[in-house]
Protein backbone atom coordinates (compact mmCIF):
# COMPACT_ATOMS: atom_id res chain seq x y z
CA UNK A 1 0.00 0.00 0.00
CA UNK A 2 1.15 3.33 -0.91
CA UNK A 3 2.28 5.73 1.93
CA UNK A 4 0.49 9.05 2.79
CA UNK A 5 2.49 11.31 4.07
CA UNK A 6 2.38 15.02 5.75
CA UNK A 7 5.94 16.38 5.70
CA UNK A 8 6.75 19.27 7.75
CA UNK A 9 9.72 21.92 6.47
CA UNK A 10 10.58 24.35 8.72
CA UNK A 11 12.97 25.85 5.89
CA UNK A 12 15.49 28.59 7.76
CA UNK A 13 12.97 29.49 10.72
CA UNK A 14 12.56 29.43 14.28
CA UNK A 15 15.25 29.79 17.21
CA UNK A 16 16.14 26.45 19.22
CA UNK A 17 14.01 27.91 22.02
CA UNK A 18 11.21 28.34 19.65
CA UNK A 19 11.75 24.88 18.10
CA UNK A 20 11.82 23.55 21.16
CA UNK A 21 8.59 24.79 21.78
CA UNK A 22 6.81 23.80 18.79
CA UNK A 23 7.72 20.27 18.82
CA UNK A 24 6.44 20.10 22.64
CA UNK A 25 3.41 21.68 21.19
CA UNK A 26 2.94 19.10 18.72
CA UNK A 27 3.27 16.04 20.61
CA UNK A 28 0.66 17.53 23.14
CA UNK A 29 -1.96 17.94 20.43
CA UNK A 30 -3.54 14.10 19.30
CA UNK A 31 -3.08 13.18 15.99
CA UNK A 32 -3.66 10.12 14.60
CA UNK A 33 -0.93 8.60 12.04
CA UNK A 34 -2.64 5.34 10.23
CA UNK A 35 -0.37 2.08 9.75
CA UNK A 36 0.19 3.77 6.33
CA UNK A 37 0.51 6.88 7.26
CA UNK A 38 4.00 8.86 7.98
CA UNK A 39 4.95 12.31 9.60
CA UNK A 40 7.97 13.71 8.69
CA UNK A 41 9.62 16.93 10.36
CA UNK A 42 12.39 18.42 7.92
CA UNK A 43 14.56 20.87 10.39
CA UNK A 44 17.65 22.75 10.52
CA UNK A 45 20.61 20.88 10.85
CA UNK A 46 21.34 22.38 14.22
CA UNK A 47 18.03 21.09 15.56
CA UNK A 48 18.18 17.23 13.95
CA UNK A 49 19.37 15.98 17.04
CA UNK A 50 16.82 18.09 19.60
CA UNK A 51 14.06 17.20 16.90
CA UNK A 52 15.03 13.54 17.11
CA UNK A 53 15.10 13.40 21.16
CA UNK A 54 11.59 14.45 21.01
CA UNK A 55 9.92 12.56 18.23
CA UNK A 56 12.51 9.38 18.05
CA UNK A 57 11.25 6.16 18.44
CA UNK A 58 7.10 7.19 17.90
CA UNK A 59 5.62 5.04 15.71
CA UNK A 60 5.34 6.18 11.47
CA UNK A 61 7.40 9.95 12.67
CA UNK A 62 10.53 10.61 11.17
CA UNK A 63 13.21 13.67 11.34
CA UNK A 64 14.53 14.35 8.00
CA UNK A 65 17.12 17.09 7.42
CA UNK A 66 16.79 19.56 4.50
CA UNK A 67 20.03 19.37 1.92
CA UNK A 68 22.89 17.10 1.92
CA UNK A 69 25.82 17.12 0.15
CA UNK A 70 27.23 15.09 -2.95
CA UNK A 71 30.34 13.79 -1.65
CA UNK A 72 31.30 11.30 0.53
CA UNK A 73 33.57 13.34 3.40
CA UNK A 74 36.55 15.54 3.36
CA UNK A 75 37.49 19.72 2.52
CA UNK A 76 33.93 21.27 2.19
CA UNK A 77 33.66 23.53 4.61
CA UNK A 78 30.23 24.13 5.80
CA UNK A 79 28.56 20.90 4.04
CA UNK A 80 26.91 18.11 5.90
CA UNK A 81 27.04 14.40 4.22
CA UNK A 82 25.06 11.40 4.36
CA UNK A 83 27.29 9.84 6.66
CA UNK A 84 26.74 12.13 9.10
CA UNK A 85 23.05 12.06 9.10
CA UNK A 86 22.52 8.52 9.42
CA UNK A 87 25.17 8.52 12.14
CA UNK A 88 22.37 10.38 13.36
CA UNK A 89 19.55 7.78 12.74
CA UNK A 90 18.00 10.41 9.85
CA UNK A 91 16.51 8.63 7.24
CA UNK A 92 15.38 11.11 4.81
CA UNK A 93 16.34 14.20 3.59
CA UNK A 94 14.83 16.81 1.22
CA UNK A 95 16.13 17.45 -2.26
CA UNK A 96 16.03 19.72 -5.25
CA UNK A 97 13.64 21.95 -2.95
CA UNK A 98 12.96 24.93 -5.84
CA UNK A 99 14.86 27.33 -3.44
CA UNK A 100 17.70 25.16 -3.26
CA UNK A 101 17.96 25.02 -7.05
CA UNK A 102 17.41 28.91 -7.70
CA UNK A 103 19.69 30.52 -4.31
CA UNK A 104 21.99 27.61 -4.87
CA UNK A 105 22.23 26.85 -8.26
CA UNK A 106 20.92 23.55 -7.68
CA UNK A 107 21.17 21.43 -10.71
CA UNK A 108 19.58 18.31 -12.35
CA UNK A 109 22.78 16.66 -12.45
CA UNK A 110 23.67 18.05 -8.68
CA UNK A 111 20.69 16.48 -7.74
CA UNK A 112 21.25 13.00 -9.44
CA UNK A 113 24.67 12.64 -7.58
CA UNK A 114 23.53 13.86 -4.18
CA UNK A 115 20.41 10.82 -4.51
CA UNK A 116 22.67 8.56 -5.57
CA UNK A 117 25.20 9.17 -2.49
CA UNK A 118 21.70 9.32 -0.24
CA UNK A 119 20.56 6.12 -1.61
CA UNK A 120 23.84 4.09 -1.21
CA UNK A 121 23.53 5.51 2.24
CA UNK A 122 19.97 4.05 3.19
CA UNK A 123 19.19 7.35 3.28
CA UNK A 124 15.54 8.29 1.49
CA UNK A 125 15.45 12.12 -0.53
CA UNK A 126 12.40 13.27 -1.01
CA UNK A 127 12.60 14.53 -4.54
CA UNK A 128 11.27 18.25 -5.18
CA UNK A 129 10.22 19.34 -8.73
CA UNK A 130 7.89 21.97 -10.17
CA UNK A 131 7.48 24.66 -12.67
CA UNK A 132 7.38 28.53 -11.93
CA UNK A 133 5.04 30.76 -12.95
CA UNK A 134 6.03 31.93 -16.84
CA UNK A 135 6.26 27.91 -17.55
CA UNK A 136 2.58 27.63 -16.00
CA UNK A 137 1.41 30.35 -17.87
CA UNK A 138 2.84 29.01 -21.34
CA UNK A 139 1.13 25.53 -20.44
CA UNK A 140 4.54 23.99 -21.13
CA UNK A 141 5.10 22.33 -16.98
CA UNK A 142 4.37 18.99 -18.26
CA UNK A 143 7.52 19.04 -20.23
CA UNK A 144 9.55 20.54 -17.44
CA UNK A 145 8.91 18.86 -15.28
CA UNK A 146 9.50 15.62 -17.31
CA UNK A 147 12.89 17.01 -17.69
CA UNK A 148 13.42 17.05 -13.95
CA UNK A 149 12.82 13.55 -13.77
CA UNK A 150 14.52 12.56 -16.24
CA UNK A 151 17.32 14.46 -15.23
CA UNK A 152 17.76 13.62 -11.89
CA UNK A 153 15.78 9.96 -11.37
CA UNK A 154 16.22 8.15 -14.52
CA UNK A 155 19.48 6.51 -14.26
CA UNK A 156 18.10 4.69 -10.59
CA UNK A 157 17.22 1.14 -10.90
CA UNK A 158 13.09 0.15 -10.06
CA UNK A 159 14.54 -0.80 -6.81
CA UNK A 160 16.04 2.30 -5.97
CA UNK A 161 13.28 5.08 -7.63
CA UNK A 162 11.29 2.89 -5.17
CA UNK A 163 13.34 4.48 -2.62
CA UNK A 164 12.18 8.06 -3.91
CA UNK A 165 9.30 10.10 -2.54
CA UNK A 166 8.34 12.67 -4.81
CA UNK A 167 6.88 16.38 -4.40
CA UNK A 168 5.22 18.27 -6.86
CA UNK A 169 5.82 22.22 -5.49
CA UNK A 170 4.74 24.41 -8.52
CA UNK A 171 7.06 27.54 -7.44
CA UNK A 172 4.08 29.76 -8.32
CA UNK A 173 2.31 28.38 -5.38
CA UNK A 174 4.87 28.00 -2.80
CA UNK A 175 4.60 30.88 0.02
CA UNK A 176 2.23 32.81 -1.71
CA UNK A 177 -1.35 31.95 -0.40
CA UNK A 178 -2.05 30.90 -3.91
CA UNK A 179 -2.51 27.18 -3.68
CA UNK A 180 -2.41 24.99 -7.03
CA UNK A 181 -6.22 23.74 -7.41
CA UNK A 182 -6.73 19.96 -6.55
CA UNK A 183 -7.41 19.45 -10.00
CA UNK A 184 -4.45 21.38 -10.85
CA UNK A 185 -2.21 19.25 -8.45
CA UNK A 186 -4.27 15.93 -9.34
CA UNK A 187 -3.53 16.57 -13.51
CA UNK A 188 0.12 17.28 -13.01
CA UNK A 189 0.71 14.09 -9.80
CA UNK A 190 -1.09 11.56 -12.58
CA UNK A 191 1.47 12.82 -15.08
CA UNK A 192 4.11 12.22 -12.89
CA UNK A 193 3.07 8.95 -12.15
CA UNK A 194 2.23 7.84 -15.64
CA UNK A 195 6.08 9.14 -16.65
CA UNK A 196 7.23 6.69 -13.77
CA UNK A 197 4.94 3.84 -15.55
CA UNK A 198 6.24 3.97 -18.82
CA UNK A 199 9.42 4.14 -17.19
CA UNK A 200 9.40 1.32 -14.96
CA UNK A 201 6.09 -0.49 -15.20
CA UNK A 202 2.88 0.52 -13.35
CA UNK A 203 3.78 -1.37 -10.54
CA UNK A 204 6.11 0.51 -9.43
CA UNK A 205 4.59 3.97 -10.35
CA UNK A 206 1.94 2.70 -7.88
CA UNK A 207 3.71 2.41 -5.16
CA UNK A 208 5.42 6.01 -5.10
CA UNK A 209 4.13 8.86 -2.82
CA UNK A 210 4.28 11.87 -4.87
CA UNK A 211 3.10 14.76 -2.46
CA UNK A 212 2.15 18.03 -3.32
CA UNK A 213 3.47 21.57 -1.81
CA UNK A 214 2.57 24.90 -2.03
CA UNK A 215 0.66 26.98 0.43
CA UNK A 216 -1.14 23.68 1.84
CA UNK A 217 -3.19 24.72 5.27
CA UNK A 218 -5.49 22.89 7.57
CA UNK A 219 -8.24 24.11 5.59
CA UNK A 220 -7.46 23.25 2.33
CA UNK A 221 -5.20 19.30 2.95
CA UNK A 222 -8.25 17.19 3.13
CA UNK A 223 -9.57 18.68 0.04
CA UNK A 224 -5.82 18.75 -2.02
CA UNK A 225 -5.82 14.94 -0.44
CA UNK A 226 -9.08 13.94 -1.56
CA UNK A 227 -7.05 13.57 -5.21
CA UNK A 228 -6.18 9.93 -6.34
CA UNK A 229 -2.55 10.79 -7.08
CA UNK A 230 -2.02 13.42 -3.75
CA UNK A 231 -0.55 11.02 -1.11
CA UNK A 232 0.09 13.87 1.10
CA UNK A 233 1.91 17.13 1.30
CA UNK A 234 5.03 18.99 1.96
CA UNK A 235 4.39 22.00 4.11
CA UNK A 236 6.38 25.26 4.51
CA UNK A 237 4.31 28.18 6.65
CA UNK A 238 1.74 25.71 8.38
CA UNK A 239 3.83 23.47 9.38
CA UNK A 240 5.16 26.03 11.82
CA UNK A 241 2.16 26.05 13.55
CA UNK A 242 1.47 22.48 15.55
CA UNK A 243 -2.40 23.29 15.12
CA UNK A 244 -2.10 23.65 11.49
CA UNK A 245 0.50 20.52 10.93
CA UNK A 246 -1.74 18.06 12.97
CA UNK A 247 -4.80 19.12 11.37
CA UNK A 248 -2.89 18.29 7.89
CA UNK A 249 -1.69 14.91 9.42
CA UNK A 250 -4.81 14.45 10.28
CA UNK A 251 -6.76 14.69 6.41
CA UNK A 252 -4.46 11.94 5.07
CA UNK A 253 -6.60 9.92 3.42
P1 LIG B 1 4.60 26.85 1.79
O1 LIG B 1 3.76 25.74 2.40
O2 LIG B 1 5.02 27.88 2.80
O3 LIG B 1 3.95 27.42 0.57
O4 LIG B 1 5.96 26.15 1.30
C1 LIG B 1 5.89 25.02 0.53
C2 LIG B 1 7.24 24.44 0.45
O5 LIG B 1 8.13 25.00 -0.18
C3 LIG B 1 7.51 23.19 1.18
O6 LIG B 1 8.73 22.66 0.84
Amino acid sequence: MRQKIAAANWKMNLTYQQAEKLLEELIATPHELKENHLAIFAVPFPYLQLANSKLGGKKNVFVAAQNCYSKKSGAYTGEVSVEMLTSMNIQYVILGHSERREYFNESNQLLADKINICLENNIRPIFCCGEPLNIREANTQNDFVGKQLQESLYHLSAEQLQQIVIAYEPIWAIGTGKTASSEQAQEMHAFIRQQLAAKYGNDVAENISILYGGSVKGSNAAELFSQKDVDGGLVGGASLNAGEFVTIINSLK
